[in-house]
């Protein structure tokens, strides 16, 4: 009897081991138990150009990587030039042994790897762009996103109490037009009455910040959210909705919330206060794998922590679990041979 009760117990503490570690089914957000200490992201990626930092990325050992937008540039209305260039990045040798490596891969998308320069809800093949990226990704066949119009998503790593949340914006799908000025410049003009996100993202993201669980929660925008000064696409230029993400993160910030960000051909740390938050706001931008300004460009951003990185670059995420309670995350730019070029520490 008793041999039956030990043998008993055994199978229930094998079962429930493989519970936990087995990869999550289809809904579920919780991606792993283990403990993620270290998270890379990158954007800006030409798939027809040499990539030489992957196995410098490799060699911080990241748990994760995240692509933040312009993972490949397609450019395009056609389902077979998308699957094309995916594919010829899927087969890069050097991401192909990064990829298999890294234990786990998310990301989102920005306007190249959507289907248009500047790109928003006006762009008539979402599903086609949207079918795309997710078998990139290899995006579950039952994801709750899957389900619903854009690619906003969440997933969550690590056990009870190291979770870190990964929130994955969607600033293409629901972004309304960008406002220009008239003449040869055509650089934007604030539009204030447009959405980036749309009502239903708006809702789900208030949904996953007032969620006290997660001790450390990364949001994932392929523009930068702090950066506000400079021409080209940001949140500044729908100042009602970067304004309302403000107000949103004042809520729920608490020093454990951080943007990461793309897009820009250049790699830059912003900050910015918001109201009750006891530390400023975050914005890391790296950008990027492969597309990068030439050379130093003058550009205004009083929000800056440093320098401008316009070599290659990526981004690095460290989390020190030792005061689980109180994390300490340093968020670093690393260029071409790994070095720190930029970093919130
Ligand atoms: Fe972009």
């Amino acid at each position: 009897m008793r041999r039956a009760e030990n043998l008993h117990a055994i199978l229930v503490t094998i079962v429930l081991t493989l519970v936990c570690y087995a990869v999550p089914s289809s809904a579920d957000t919780l991606v792993t138990t283990e403990t993620v200490s270290r998270i890379a992201f990158g954007s800006c990626n030409s798939e027809r150009k040499p990539q030489p930092l992957w196995p410098v990325i490799a060699k911080d050992e990241p748990s994760l990587w995240i692509w933040t937008g312009d993972n490949i540039y397609a450019d395009t209305e056609d389902a077979q030039v998308f699957r094309a260039k995916y594919d010829q990045q899927l087969e890069h040798p050097g991401y192909g042994a990064f990829a298999r490596r890294v234990p786990f891969m998310t990301g989102t998308w920005d306007d190249h790897d959507y289907g248009v320069n500047d790109g928003g809800n006006e762009y008539p093949k979402k599903e086609l762009a949207k079918a795309e990226l997710y078998r990139f990704l290899s995006v579950p066949d039952d994801d709750v996103s899957r389900e619903r119009p854009g690619i906003y998503r969440h997933y969550d790593y690590g056990p009870a109490d190291q979770r870190v949340r990964v929130i994955l914006l969607d600033t293409r799908w629901f972004r309304d037009p960008l406002q220009r000025t008239e003449g040869p410049d055509r650089s934007y003009i604030p539009n204030t009455v447009g959405t980036v996100l749309g009502d239903a993202q708006w809702t789900w993201l208030e949904t996953q910040l007032s969620d006290p669980e997660p001790e450390v929660t990364i949001i994932v925008s392929s523009i930068q959210v702090v950066a506000s000064e400079h021409r080209f696409e940001k949140w500044a230029n729908f100042p009602n909705e970067q304004n309302r993400l403000y107000e949103l993160l004042s809520k729920y910030q608490g020093g454990k919330v951080f943007v990461i960000s793309g897009d820009r051909h250049a790699g830059e740390i912003s900050a910015e206060s918001v109201k009750s938050g006891p530390t400023p706001l975050i914005d890391v931008t790296s950008s990027g794998l492969t597309n990068t300004w030439s050379r130093q460009f003058d550009e205004t951003n009083s929000r800056a922590l440093g320098p401008k990185v316009i070599e290659n670059n990526y981004g690095l995420i460290e989390i020190d679990w030792r005061d689980a309670a109180s994390p300490v995350v340093t968020i670093s730019i690393k260029g071409t041979e790994g070095v720190i070029q930029a970093t919130t520490l």
